[in-house]
């Protein structure tokens, strides 16, 4: 049984166990290692958010395979900004090369929505999207990652990579501002 974490001014109740989460990491890796074998895919994490999810999507996918990371930005306190800043850049070709972005949340679907017009000026051979959690009731541009952990109703979450003004980020489990899911 988690305790509720206390991050700044907020109280955040359990959501998703680390081994709930572990476990469907290691289906999105089996999934992806099987979609891309023998194509040395190129994973992008983009952070800060998508730290946790990367390394552990990396090990479950024993596949050929590079990883790079971007730092995005579109979010303060708890609601997205809307304009999305790219803080670092890729240094990688992408020319010609398989793109699985990694993501941990896709809220209103902006970041990516800006994001991956950019990365498609730059003509790689296919892109696609893995994001631990997706909130579809926030879209406000429609947005479907081919590869998604849990779809979680419209809550502020954190853990597990994801912060409250930067706390949470190393909880291995993920918590919710609303009400208990976890026994
Ligand atoms: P958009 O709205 O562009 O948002 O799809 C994507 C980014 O927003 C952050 N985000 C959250 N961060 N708890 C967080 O800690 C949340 O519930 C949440 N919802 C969105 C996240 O950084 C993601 O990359
Ligand atoms: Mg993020």
């Amino acid at each position: 049984m988690l305790d509720s974490v206390q991050l700044h001014d907020l109280t955040f109740t359990p959501y998703l166990s680390a081994r709930q989460i572990q476990e469907r990491v290691q289906e999105l890796g089996r999934q992806i290692a099987e979609d891309y074998a023998g194509k040395r895919p190129l994973f992008i994490g983009i952070l800060n958010g998508a730290f946790l999810f990367m390394a552990d999507l990396a090990r479950a996918c024993p596949i050929e395979a590079d990883f790079a990371f971007v730092r995005l930005s579109s979010y303060e306190g708890t609601s997205s900004t809307g304009s999305v800043k790219t803080m670092i850049g890729l240094r990688e070709p992408v020319e010609g090369r398989h793109l699985i972005l990694v993501e941990d949340i896709i809220d209103t679907g902006q970041t990516l929505h800006a994001f991956l017009p950019e990365l498609a000026r730059q003509k790689p051979a296919s892109v696609k999207v893995a994001a631990l959690l997706s909130k579809p009731q926030a879209r406000k541009v429609a947005f479907e990652a081919e590869y998604t952990g849990f779809e979680i109703p419209n809550e502020f979450v954190v853990g597990y990579g994801l912060d409250y003004n930067e706390l949470g980020r190393n909880l291995p489990d993920i918590y919710s501002l609303a009400a208990s899911t976890l026994p």
